[in-house]
């Protein structure tokens, strides 16, 4: 038997019988990505305009009955599903997917929260612009969700976080008002900047329903090469030479350390992974021009050149194609995937200054193999921002899930207090959702905490919105 009997009445009138979904299989909506916690809905709800969006919420709040804001459901920190109590209302917006306008001149888009990302780059594309923002799951992911956690992706040394790429949002909020902020004003200081509260709030502030993001013209040429580094600092090194030879137009820079390219091998055979078997990491770096092709290639080659007679290169190639350049892409997109068939792995989404990078690798590299012999460690990501997915496997042989329920903490301790020590960020693009919310408490400061509460307090006095994610539910 359901509980809350008059809600899910009300809550069908809102939406239609069939979006209010209690039965069934609803493992899509309750389980998160990682497999890392199956919750229990009290219903998914799937509203299709912002009025219902209002509704639905004035609904839930005064039956006393916390909200989960979904898109994609791609999260990596347990924030889009729900807990286990089966008294949360999952509300998904994947029904609101239009895009509302394109405005050329102002270079901007709008569009609503539901709308996948991938369908967003493919309107824009068709319209001649380039929507920069660009993720392993775009297929999936949704602009909501990409603002929600204010994700950041293969193209941020260039373009920004999502936050960069946003002029304005549609929000409603806790009292289920709506917040029209879609001005796509470039210049506005009329006080504070409500957009930034919401954006990267992981759904605990109030719901997306649209954003309008800024557009870019499509380059002329984009360029993609594959360079083997006979170490990290190289890479390091080889990141500076890109920012002087190429200046905007570098817009990819991802490094790939050896075991990650070793499973995608392993995972997906048919794809084809050049120099991995005698590179410590190799390096995927793309050259956006606004010239032309051979303009594009000339620079490149220049910038391989000297990265190769300096030694921060050993061999490189330079796709010849669009088919070429995406199957370089899709060797970098393609880590995460083979991670998740390799088993249950430690993720830490870390950011520290660049400079200091090879340094902290190397420190990591030997307490962990230290501590916990035969461990296998996954690194690679985003280097041209600092940001890595330094990840831990189980020594091989060993149950993934046992590993994660014996020694998650203590690798976590030894990872996170270097990440301390470095001055870094222990969640640079995924967030905190249940996952890191307690490691956020340890990690951040009192004074940074104390307002991040009075935010939550201010804007969500009933914990209506996600609640337990991000901040303790006893916090505020
Ligand atoms: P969901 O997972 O549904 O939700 C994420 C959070 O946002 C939750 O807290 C949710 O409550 C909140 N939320 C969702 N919609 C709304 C809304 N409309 N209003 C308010 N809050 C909302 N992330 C990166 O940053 N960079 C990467 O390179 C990257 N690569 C990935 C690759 C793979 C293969 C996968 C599976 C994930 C990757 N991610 C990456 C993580 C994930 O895709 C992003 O966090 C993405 O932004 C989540 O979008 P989503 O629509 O799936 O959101
Ligand atoms: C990536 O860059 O591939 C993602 O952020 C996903 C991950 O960390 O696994
Ligand atoms: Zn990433």
């Amino acid at each position: 038997m359901n509980r809350y009997p008059a809600l899910l009445s009300a809550l069908r009138t809102i939406v239609g019988e069939a979006y209010v979904l209690t039965e069934g299989d609803l493992t899509g909506y309750e389980l998160d990505w990682r497999k890392r916690e199956h919750g229990k809905a009290l219903a998914v709800v799937r509203p299709a305009s912002t009025e219902q969006v209002a509704a639905v919420v004035k609904a839930c709040a005064a039956a006393g009955v916390s909200i989960v804001p979904q898109g994609g459901n791609t999260g990596m920190v347990v924030g889009s599903t729900p807990d286990a109590s089966g008294t949360q209302v999952v509300l998904s917006l994947t029904r609101m997917n239009a895009v509302r306008t394109l405005d050329a001149a102002n270079l901007t888009i709008t569009v609503e929260a539901g709308c996948v990302l991938q369908t967003l780059q493919e309107v824009c594309e068709q319209a001649g612009f380039l929507f920069p923002l660009s993720l392993a799951s775009e297929g999936s992911c949704t602009i909501g969700g990409n603002l929600g956690t204010n994700a950041g992706g293969t193209q941020v040394v260039r373009y920004g976080n999502t936050r960069e790429l946003c002029l304005g949002l549609e929000v409603v909020t806790a009292q289920g008002e709506v917040w029209s902020g879609l001005t796509g004003l470039r210049k506005d200081n009329t006080g504070y900047d409500l957009r930034h509260l919401f954006i990267g709030s992981e759904g605990t502030l109030g719901v997306i329903t649209a954003a309008t993001m800024k557009l870019y013209p499509l380059p002329q040429s984009q360029l993609t090469a594959l360079a083997a580094v006979p170490s990290l600092q190289a890479a390091v090194d080889l990141l500076g030479l890109a920012h002087r030879h190429l200046s905007a137009g570098l817009t990819g820079f991802e490094v790939m350390g050896q075991f990650a390219l070793r499973l995608v091998v392993k995972h997906f055979p048919q794809q084809r992974v050049p120099f991995y078997e005698s590179a410590p990491y190799c390096v995927v770096l793309e050259n956006s021009d606004t010239e032309s092709d051979s303009h594009a290639r000339s620079q490149l080659e220049r910038l391989l050149e000297e990265a190769l007679e300096k030694g921060c290169v050993t061999d490189a190639v330079v796709a010849e194609s669009m088919a070429q350049a995406r199957a370089l892409w899709h060797i970098r997109e393609s880590i995460p995937l083979a991670q998740a068939q390799e088993g249950l792995n430690i993720k830490h989404d870390i950011s520290i200054a660049v400079s200091r990078i090879p340094d902290f690798v190397a420190q990591a590299d030997a307490a962990l193999e230290q501590a916990f012999p035969g461990v296998r460690l996954v690194n690679y990501g985003h280097l041209g921002d600092g940001n890595l997915h330094y990840n831990v496997q189980a020594p091989a042989g060993q149950d993934g899930e046992t590993f994660l329920r014996e020694q998650e903490n203590a690798v976590n301790a030894v990872v996170y207090a270097l990440v301390d020590a470095y001055k870094g960020s222990i969640s640079a693009e995924h967030g905190i959702g249940s996952l890191k919310r307690e490691k956020l408490e340890k990690h951040k400061s009192p004074v940074a905490l104390g307002l991040m509460r009075s935010i939550k307090t201010a804007l969500d006095p009933h914990n209506l919105f996600n609640p337990g994610r991000m901040l303790a539910a006893r916090d505020h």
